[in-house]
């Protein structure tokens, strides 16, 4: 078995495991990320379209934003709809602060670009990765690749390897707490190359259930569709979608709607989830591989974000001053705004979709707090300050 040494081994190489990794480089820091797919791979996946302002600071101190702030789009506001009603929620009036519209999966892109250009080290299609003696002040990973055997001894490992990853099951059963709430329904989702039907986001909760009206740039347009979670993309051929998407939004906002054939098409499960902690000895969670929230706020890669700067800022304070208050405070730290932001991406769902078992009184619920949030300017503040993105 061949061994090798590292400061931080980071398993996973989604956008959370390349934003640490790329962090510890510039302060001098020395990781490996473990990746079970290829790079491509990783690429292929869909994700959200909206950056917080902390996660393109967090882009502009890894020296990753130059692309972003190229083609991205500065969003000062969202639309919300309910029926024939459509009213906006303005983040520059009420917190200052702007949303960058640009694809998580550039952003992904452009973190191995900037991983590779600088010589990051990033092991492709490993195999059974498994922490060992991650209490002690010792740990290493061992797994293979290409049938080799490998170990790598290092000082921290940070459990960056999403929902589905082997970092959150090494913490012990009789430590670990987890929280889940799943949703009865999932999103639907088509890009087409069409342009955008308005210049900002749309959350439509109507009679026919939730819809979404997104985008990547000026002629590349992002829908989603409130479906069954026992729904199969072929029960959505285009031209069902784009009637269903229709019914759904306003008639004036219907009437502008260019469509044209999906270029991609995919169903989503959603789901609330929470693990605590979020460090066990010298392993630490990082974004889905700690906590999902369901698309509706677009948190998911914002919150990854979040814990990639507590984290560090936490290994930069022990390697820059042997100060382990920063890793410490971690896990603290880090769910004190998780569960921030799951509760703001719980109540969003819960006010913009149909479930199952709403009586006439729940729908009433809904359309009677959507009407305060037109109408009240606290209550339009309080969503733009959670939309736009909670303080690190
Ligand atoms: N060994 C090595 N790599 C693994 C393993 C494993 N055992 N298990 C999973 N991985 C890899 C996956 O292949 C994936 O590339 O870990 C990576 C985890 O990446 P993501 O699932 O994208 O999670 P994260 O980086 O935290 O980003 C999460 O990005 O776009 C958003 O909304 C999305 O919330 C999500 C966020
Ligand atoms: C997207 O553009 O994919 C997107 C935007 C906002 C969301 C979810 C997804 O809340």
């Amino acid at each position: 078995m061949s061994s090798t040494r590292t400061q931080v081994c980071i398993i996973g190489g989604g956008p959370s495991g390349l934003l640490l990794s790329q962090l510890l480089y510039k302060t001098g820091v020395d990781s490996i990320i473990l990746e079970r797919q290829t790079r491509d791979h990783v690429l292929s996946r869909i994700r959200a379209g909206v950056i917080e302002q902390g996660m393109c600071n967090l882009l502009e101190e890894a020296g990753v934003s130059t692309r972003m702030k190229k083609e991205g789009f500065k969003h000062n506001g969202t639309l919300l709809s309910y029926g024939q009603e459509t009213f906006r929620i303005d983040f520059a009036k009420h917190t200052g602060t702007p949303v960058m519209v640009y694809g998580q999966t550039e952003v992904t892109r452009d973190l191995y670009e900037a991983r590779e250009n600088t010589d990051g080290k990033i092991e492709f299609q490993t195999e059974n990765v498994i922490l060992n003696k991650i209490e002690s002040k010792n740990p290493f990973v061992t797994y293979q690749i290409a049938g080799q055997a490998k170990r790598i001894d290092c000082d921290f490992i940070a459990g960056c390897d999403g929902f589905h990853g082997v970092s959150r099951k090494s913490i012990p059963d009789s430590v670990r707490m987890e929280y889940e709430k799943i949703y009865p329904f999932g999103w639907l989702g088509l890009l087409s190359q069409t342009p955008p039907v308005d210049h900002e986001l749309i959350y439509s909760n109507s009679d026919n259930g939730f819809a979404l009206c997104s985008m990547r740039n000026e002629n590349l347009s992002r829908y989603y569709l409130q479906c069954a979670a026992t729904d199969k993309v072929k029960d959505w051929p285009d031209g069902a979608f784009w009637a269903e998407l229709r019914s759904r939004i306003p008639q004036e906002t219907a009437d502008k709607l260019i469509t044209g054939p999906s270029v991609e098409k995919s169903i989503a499960p959603l789901r609330s989830f929470v693990t605590e902690p979020m460090r066990w000895g010298t392993l630490f969670l990082c974004g889905d591989a700690a906590h999902i929230v369901p698309p509706t706020g677009a948190k998911g890669l914002n919150t990854a974000a979040a814990d990639v700067h507590y984290l560090y800022n936490g290994l930069k304070q022990f390697y820059e001053e042997r100060d382990q208050e920063g890793i410490d405070r971690y896990s603290e730290r880090a769910l004190s705004r998780v569960w921030k932001v799951q509760r703001f991406s719980w109540w969003f769902s819960m006010l913009m979709h149909h479930f199952p078992t709403d009586t006439p009184f729940e729908r009433k619920m809904q359309i009677a707090e959507l009407e305060f949030l037109r109408d009240n300017e606290t209550a339009q503040k309080v969503m733009a300050q959670n939309y736009v993105g909670l303080p690190y």
